[in-house]
């Protein structure tokens, strides 16, 4: 027998997500009954330290990992401990966390083969030739310490073997660890995407033909996902709601909520392709509480930059505008999502970006930046493109706050050929300290769509206004300032970004931060009340929006997805929180307790 052990590690904590990758090539690798001498002892996703896996790894023959930026610290070190210990031990690693070459390979010595994009095929020949001659250098589509062969061997999808139909999943389920709590789970419906922006992973030419799996067996593993209780369902395809079909993939699992009352999450990214079917798709999965949002992601209002990351959006600001009012017409919030900062941007187009989007008519519901990171094998990791548009780019650690685990790091771009580390600051700042807190979670929202929509002012003349109030505020200034400390700190290496939102004060872009300060601090209740003493009715209310209203809800929803918080799961549902910066500590205060 050759002794297998397989490493995928979750991101989330104290729940954890199956591990997809793993289940599907060695289901496929295990269809070949030549490859009948290979046994699974075990496989690691939860969320092990490296210490405790290689402490139950006995006799390896092969170690196969799947890698992607939560798990890496925690992967290697289990790689580098299990080669030192076991020297034949064949190490084998996929996903896309490494850089797809040889020169990577080769400063990661204790690795010996690297299966880049879709592993199902490589690996079971991997397998083949540990059986046969060892001689792995001939085979297409590895990378090793000698040759990185291109040509990607031909995968059978239909015979792919679903891990949740062939037993693979039960048996992890049946054995998760005590301290595991929920377990979430990766559907794929179809694999690939038409798109290529050169932000993302998927972007590849690799994963350019969108493949579909038989929507028989995918009803059958969404049967498998609720009565096995899946707490959350993250939906791979890169699209969905781009096929016909997937109204019957929607209609297939609230039928089985219904009869099984599955409380759990299917969580979608929704394609951009226009039409009807998607908004109609949308509606059912959020009515049905499936989902509690509907997301469609611009990542740049600035056309230059569009066109510099080769993203194509079907819709412009006017249009979307048409549809959040019509689905918040019929009860669905909406949210955008924007990608800072890429190429072409400057911190006026930026700025004047996020204006323009709260202006539109009816603006999100929910709006998020996200700092560029740089994924390893797409073309922001590139010398071409970086030194075209002259990237500036530093490791931080602890940068996203659901990664679980020790030591973290991601590359997120900090100056481009058109800002300064400054103006980046400043960008991200403005966005995450002022926009979200003050108008999309809810601070202010009524009083500034009250007067955007009497003329009075439009929401981003208040928003300037309040910024200019703020500017003078000596708790303000000293805020902002200790704000920048944490960053440039943190870019230097000498601190985590620090999410560790209830018990860090110095913790960073604090969404509610500023927003909660200028409301204790009294700060723009005073303002408000001079600037529009005619609707100083609104501002009362607003101040209770403080409490109740998009901020309930959208906390709510932080800690229903944010499991890195000790909170049950029933309490997900029973109690609403706010977070807020008081005094010198973030706390979390219960609002009411809710009935379900
Ligand atoms: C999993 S991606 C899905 C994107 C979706 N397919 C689309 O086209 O809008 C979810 C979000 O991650 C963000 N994202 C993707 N690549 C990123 C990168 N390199 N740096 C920062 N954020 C990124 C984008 O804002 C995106 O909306
Ligand atoms: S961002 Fe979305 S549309 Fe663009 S390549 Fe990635 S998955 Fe496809």
């Amino acid at each position: 027998m050759v002794n297998c052990y397989g490493i995928q590690l979750s991101n989330w904590h104290p729940s954890a997500t199956l591990p997809q990758a793993l289940g599907t090539i060695w289901g496929y690798a295990m269809l070949d009954t030549q490859l009948d001498n290979f046994k699974l002892r075990q496989v690691f996703w939860e969320n092990e330290d490296a210490d405790t896996i290689v402490s139950e790894i006995v006799d390896p023959d092969i170690l196969v990992c799947s890698c992607y930026v939560w798990n890496w610290p925690t992967t290697y070190e289990v790689i580098k401990q299990i080669k030192s210990k076991f020297p034949n031990c064949l190490i084998v690693i996929g996903g896309p966390e490494p850089k797809y070459s040889v020169e990577w390979m080769q400063q990661h010595t204790d690795i010996d083969i690297l299966i880049p994009y879709y592993g199902e095929q490589v690996f079971t020949n991997v397998l083949r030739e540990y059986n046969d001659k060892k001689e792995y250098n001939s085979l297409d589509g590895v990378i090793t310490q000698e040759v990185y062969n291109k040509s990607l061997p031909k995968i059978d999808y239909d015979a792919i073997p679903s891990p949740y139909l062939n037993g693979f999943f039960d048996d992890l389920v049946l054995n998760k660890r005590e301290q595991t709590k929920g377990v979430r789970c990766v559907f794929e419906s179809n694999r690939g995407c038409p798109y290529s922006c050169v932000f993302c992973d998927i972007g590849a030419k690799a994963y350019q033909k969108v493949k579909k799996f038989d929507l028989a067996r995918i009803e059958k593993e969404l049967e498998w996902i609720v009565t096995n209780n899946i707490n959350v369902v993250d939906v791979a395809d890169a699209n969905f709601g781009i096929f016909d079909r997937d109204e019957e993939i929607v209609d297939t699992l609230i039928k089985l909520k219904k009869e099984y009352n599955w409380k759990g999450r299917f969580l979608p990214t929704w394609s951009k392709a226009r039409g009807d079917r998607v908004l109609r798709l949308a509606k059912k999965v959020v009515h049905n509480g499936l989902d509690t949002i509907f997301g469609l992601s611009l990542q740049s209002l600035n056309q230059s930059t569009l066109d510099a990351v080769k993203r194509t959006n079907a819709f412009n600001l006017d249009e979307m505008s048409t549809i959040v009012q019509d689905m918040n017409a019929d009860g669905v919030d909406v949210y955008t999502e924007l990608i800072f900062p890429m190429p072409g941007d400057t911190l006026d187009n930026f700025k004047n970006g996020i204006y323009d989007l709260l202006d539109m008519p009816t603006t999100f519901n929910k709006f998020q930046i996200n700092q560029l990171s740089q994924l390893t094998n797409t073309e922001f990791n590139s010398d071409v493109y970086n030194s075209m548009y002259k990237m500036k780019w530093a490791d931080i650690k602890g940068f996203t706050r659901h990664y679980y685990g020790v030591g973290a790091k991601d590359t997120v771009a900090i100056g481009t050929k058109d800002m300064s580390v400054d103006e980046v600051f400043e960008g991200l700042f403005f966005a995450k300290c002022i926009v979200i807190p003050f108008y999309f979670y809810g601070i202010i929202r009524h009083f500034a769509d009250t007067l955007h929509k009497e003329g009075v002012t439009t929401r981003s003349e208040l928003l300037k206004q309040i910024e200019h109030s703020l500017a003078d505020e000596k708790w303000y200034i000293d805020f902002k300032a200790q704000m920048k400390q944490h960053y440039m700190d943190a870019i230097n290496g000498e601190r985590e970004f620090g999410f560790a939102m209830l018990s860090d004060p110095q913790d960073f872009f604090g969404e509610f931060a500023v927003a909660h300060r200028a409301y204790i601090e009294n700060s723009i209740h005073t303002f408000l009340k001079k600037q529009f003493p005619q609707h100083s009715d609104l501002i009362s209310y607003d101040q209770m929006s403080l409490w109740t209203g998009t901020a309930e809800t959208t906390v709510v929803n932080e800690y229903m997805f944010s499991d890195t918080r000790q909170v049950s799961h029933d309490d997900y549902y029973k109690e609403l929180y706010v977070i807020g910066r008081f005094d010198d500590r973030w706390m979390k205060k219960s609002i009411r307790r809710i009935e379900c």
